[in-house]
């Protein structure tokens, strides 16, 4: 059985979605299993701690449970981002899959987006500024630049004629059904590129932890706007994602051994975001 504490802080964290529910690789060494509680309650699993060839220290969470128990509604993130926070981890990549609202995003194509439009029902607990602590962070940018770069560059070679986009409008809906064919054409006239159930609050609560965080999406389907092709079901995500399995795990064990560069020190260990919720608190 693997330990489950570890003493070294892990700086990088990969929060996978449906159809990621294990980070395993066989260039990675798994060093611990730990069931951490927060002030927020359990995390959606247990983190799994491996190490990269070169022995960096990586944190993995299934963020829909070890066998895909909770729907996106239901998704502790508080806790999820809590966790990782106290154990070290600055830097989030996380995946998600999603429904294309375009046509040059085919299915099995990857998008890594720069905007994020709420479409959740205010029904998630979503920050950790309240009872009494009052602070606005910033989210114009919703997603780290510096770590998109660098995953928009590791993450080029797919294979299967799937393409990568880098940029573009993430619809975040509330779920768990699908959207309606009317609710699918108005978020393709607000621009959306992509849509999923999963990027907030995921990603705000990441900013105000101060973690750089970035969204790998997996397209699965067209969604429902498009006439000439069946609506979305389950059964054709959960097919296109297990057929976009080998690419999922290549871009996440290349982006993960890129990050684990020296060169990357900093940006991993978020020093660009340190002290910036600080200037988001009203309540000193
Ligand atoms: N996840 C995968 N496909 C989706 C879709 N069409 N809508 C919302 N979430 C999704």
């Amino acid at each position: 059985a693997l330990p489950t504490t570890f003493s070294e802080p892990v700086h990088i964290a990969v929060i996978g979605g449906t159809g990621i529910e294990s980070l395993v690789h066989d260039g990675f060494v798994p060093a611990a299993v730990l069931t951490p509680t927060t002030p927020w309650g359990a995390p959606s699993s247990p983190i799994n701690i491996l190490r990269t060839a070169t022995g960096v220290p990586i944190a993995f969470l299934s963020r829909h449970g070890v066998h895909h128990e909770l729907t996106p509604s239901e998704v502790p993130n508080l806790a999820n981002i809590s966790a990782l926070r106290a154990i070290g981890v600055r830097t989030v990549l996380a995946f998600s899959a999603v429904g294309s609202l375009q046509e040059d995003i085919r299915p099995r194509d990857f998008v890594i987006p720069d905007q994020i439009i709420d479409r959740t029902k205010g029904i998630r607990p979503h920050t950790f500024f309240e009872k009494g602590i009052v602070g606005h962070v910033g989210f114009a940018d919703p997603f780290d630049a510096g770590l998109t770069a660098i995953v928009a560059k590791t993450a080029e070679k797919l294979e299967g004629g799937a393409k990568l986009h880098v940029g573009g409008t993430v619809i975040c809906m509330e779920g768990p059904a699908f959207s309606t064919r009317a609710e699918s054409k108005m978020y393709r006239s607000w621009g959306g590129s992509v849509i999923n159930m999963s990027a907030l609050p995921e990603s705000k609560l990441a900013r105000e932890a101060e973690m750089a965080y970035v969204m790998v999406c997996m397209s699965t389907d067209y969604d429902c706007w498009k006439t000439d092709e069946p609506p979305v079901d389950v059964a054709v995500v959960m097919g296109n994602m297990k057929q976009n399995g080998e690419n999922a795990k290549r871009v996440m064990v290349a982006v993960l051994e890129e990050l684990a560069l020296e060169q990357h020190e900093d940006l991993v260990k978020g020093r660009h975001l340190e002290g910036a919720s600080k200037w988001a608190n009203c309540t000193k």
